[in-house]
């Protein structure tokens, strides 16, 4: 399960990025925001990065007008690794590299044709694992006491 949040400034994106799941027959639990009415995008990370942290879901994508808001958020949540990416590269490597189980983009930097393949990428691209397993452990070993 999927876990999608925006707040105003990314929702026209959250509402197409569903389409692309949609598409993937991949499933997902939309955590608002619903409309583009100005709102504040803490709430809307924190939700969905609840649902990741009890494990209700595996992975999230949140978008909000630059992707940074967001991902600092979610980087509060333990057991969580929020990417920004702006290009498909970052997605690869966030995934073979950081073991990233949150994507997070924005809405006023990357286009949509851009932000597709990226979320594709994100989705479809697995942990490398070896010598990243150590790192990324310490993440957590050395930042969640
Ligand atoms: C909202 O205006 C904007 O600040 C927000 O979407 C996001 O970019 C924050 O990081």
């Amino acid at each position: 399960m999927i876990a999608i949040a925006s707040d105003h400034a990314g929702f026209r994106y959250k509402e197409q990025v569903k389409r692309v799941l949609d598409e993937l027959g991949l499933q997902y639990q939309d955590f608002g925001t619903d409309s583009e009415q100005s709102t504040d995008y803490p709430d809307w990370a924190h939700r969905a990065s609840e649902a990741i942290v009890s494990g209700r879901c595996e992975r999230g994508i949140l978008i909000c007008g630059t992707g940074i808001g967001m991902a600092i958020v979610a980087n509060k949540h333990r057991g969580i690794r929020a990417a920004v990416c702006e290009s498909v590269t970052a997605a690869r490597l966030a995934r073979l590299h950081n073991n990233a189980n949150v994507l997070t983009v924005g809405e006023r930097i990357t286009g949509w044709e851009s932000v597709a393949d990226i979320v594709k990428t994100f989705l479809s691209t697995s942990f490398e694992g070896g010598r990243h397993e150590r790192r990324v452990g310490k993440i957590h070993s050395l930042t969640e006491l």
